[in-house]
Parts: C-alpha cells; sequence; structure tokens
C-alpha cells in the first residue's frame, strides 16, 4: 500500500482563495486593510524564513504587514515597549512575536503582553484558556491548520484515537485541546505522548491518527505506525545534505518513505502542514479585523 498524500500546499491555496475575496471587500469597507505586525528578534535562520513567508504572503493577499527586525541582543525592556505600542496602533490588527527569542527576554511576559484581541497567534493565557473550555478565540495556527486539514482531507477525528507525540505549549498541547471539543469535527479520544512515554511504539501503534510534533528528524519509523492510520507530521528539521546545494535538507519528525507504506494517508515535509500554519495566520489576523469593526458574520472557519 502506498499512502495518499495530504497536501497542505493545496489546502492553503483553497483558503487564500477565500481570503483574497474577502480581503479586498474589508479594505474597500472600512477603507483600510487587515493589519499585521511581526516582532523578530535575533538571527534565527528558521525564523527569518517563516517571516520573510509571512510577509511574502500578506502583500499577495493585500493585508498590511510590519516587520519589526531587533537585534540578537535586545532587551526585555526593549521587546515589551514594542509589544505595547502596537496593541495601541489602530492599524494593526494582529501581533506575531516570533519564537524563539532570546534568553534575556521573558517569554511568558512578553506573550501575556499582547492585547488578548490582538494575539493571532493564540499564545495569550487567556485565549489559551478560552481554547481549552472550547469558547470562540484564536486558535494557534500550527494546530489549526492541523485540525483544518484532517477536516478538509476527510479525515474528520470524530470518535477515533488520535495519538499525539510531543507536548509542547505550542503544537502538542493546543491540538490536544482542539480534537477533543466536543463539536464537529473534533469529538476523538487524545492520547498526548512525549519523551518520558514508557513503551512508546505500543501507544503510537494504536494510533488511527498519529500526529507528530516532537522536533526530533524522522523519528517516527514504520514499527511504530499501525496499517491504515493517517500521519500528521508536523516537524521541519533541517539535516546535512551534502548533495544539495545549500548543504542540508528538510526532513519532518516522521521517516516519510517508510511510513508512507503502512499509512493510508500522510502529509509530506515541505508542502504538508508548513504552508497551512501561515494560511491560518492569515485566516486569524482577518478574523481580528471584522471583530475589532464589529462585523457580524465574521470569517468562521472552525
Ligand atoms: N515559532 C515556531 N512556530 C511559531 C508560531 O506558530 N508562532 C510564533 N510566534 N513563533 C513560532
Amino acid at each position: 500500500m502506498s499512502a495518499e498524500i495530504i497536501s497542505g500546499k493545496e489546502i492553503s491555496d483553497q483558503i487564500y482563495s477565500l481570503l483574497a475575496g474577502r480581503i479586498e471587500n474589508l479594505t474597500q469597507k472600512f477603507g483600510r486593510p487587515p493589519g499585521l505586525a511581526v516582532v523578530l528578534v535575533g538571527d534565527n535562520p528558521a525564523s527569518q524564513v517563516y517571516v520573510r513567508m509571512k510577509t511574502k504572503k500578506c502583500a499577495e493577499l493585500g493585508v498590511f504587514s510590519e516587520e519589526i527586525r531587533l537585534n540578537a541582543d535586545a532587551s526585555h525592556a526593549e521587546v515589551m515597549r514594542h509589544v505595547q505600542e502596537l496593541n495601541q496602533r489602530t492599524d494593526i490588527d494582529g501581533i506575531l512575536v516570533q519564537l524563539p527569542l532570546p534568553v534575556q527576554c521573558n517569554e511568558p511576559e512578553i506573550l501575556n503582553a499582547i492585547a488578548p484581541e490582538k494575539d493571532v497567534d493564540g499564545f495569550h493565557p487567556v485565549n489559551v484558556g478560552n481554547m481549552l473550555i472550547g469558547e470562540p478565540t484564536f486558535l494557534p495556527c500550527t494546530p489549526y491548520g492541523v485540525w483544518y486539514m484532517l477536516k478538509a482531507s476527510g479525515h474528520s477525528p470524530e470518535g477515533k484515537h488520535v495519538v499525539i507525540v510531543g507536548r509542547s505549549n505550542i503544537v502538542g498541547k493546543p491540538i490536544f485541546a482542539i480534537l477533543c471539543q466536543k463539536r464537529a469535527y473534533a469529538n476523538a479520544t487524545v492520547t498526548m505522548c512525549h519523551s518520558r512515554t514508557a513503551n512508546l511504539p505500543e501507544i503510537t501503534r494504536q494510533a488511527d491518527i498519529l500526529i507528530a510534533a516532537i522536533g526530533s528528524p524522522e523519528f517516527v519509523k514504520k514499527n511504530m505506525v499501525k496499517p491504515g492510520a493517517v500521519v500528521i507530521d508536523v516537524g521541519i528539521n533541517r539535516v546535512d545534505d551534502p548533495s544539495s546545494q545549500r548543504g542540508y535538507k528538510l526532513v519532518g519528525d516522521v521517516d516519510f518513505d517508510e511510513v508512507r507504506e503502512v499509512a493510508s494517508a500522510i502529509t509530506p515535509v515541505p508542502g504538508g502542514v508548513g504552508p497551512m500554519t501561515i494560511a491560518m495566520l492569515l485566516c486569524n489576523t482577518v478574523y481580528s479585523f471584522e471583530r475589532r469593526n464589529n462585523v457580524n458574520d465574521h470569517l468562521r472557519i472552525l
């Protein structure tokens, strides 16, 4: 058996078609486009790539975007000052502080300083709480993208056993919170595993839907996957590749070549979950604009 490939590129393009007309109408109606500010501290290469991709997509869709780039030695107070300024700006609907932050910055304090109504990453504790209790809120972009991909590809998690490998605040925990909700396209039985889980392969082999988000290249092998399972790979890892011009290649947390032989469907890396993250960020930015302008029939993808 060779698995169906779930293309995040194709699904995200469908979202962009839906958003493009909506953004044009909103810009005409309110006399300004939705606005997104991204704060990037330091020169982490992966973060630079993400921020560039976000800015490019905003430009393509007619969303105003502003990048605030600070040196790697920027102080905690300086980052806080920028966040507070952005909170006050009427032309900015979404604020995203790119993670990870350098050690001198207190990450929880900075995320806590973002106005919850502009928190398009869904990382503010108020929004995390609302997500957990199933109230409407900004969902973190990667988990939101995973959920949307399952829905759009016809692999509803309802009644299924979903096993998540990885317990990060930005991926594993929110996916857990979203998929266990009492709601259409959720209603899953969710198990969370992590680096200290005993007998991990025994548990992952019980998954109808297996979600890998551990940040370890090609960690999930064939023997960890039940035949016929749907496998979602959230990992993006750079590994050395002397045969490539740039000297590295991108691989996921799943050994794609091995696992595609047993899974019924699988997401590739690149071109899987990655493109979904940016699409959902733009959904959240449009949603924020609409909420801030009291649009009643606001964007509701969830
Ligand atoms: N770093 C890795 N993923 C993300 C994300 O979704 N949002 C932010 N702000 N930083 C990240």
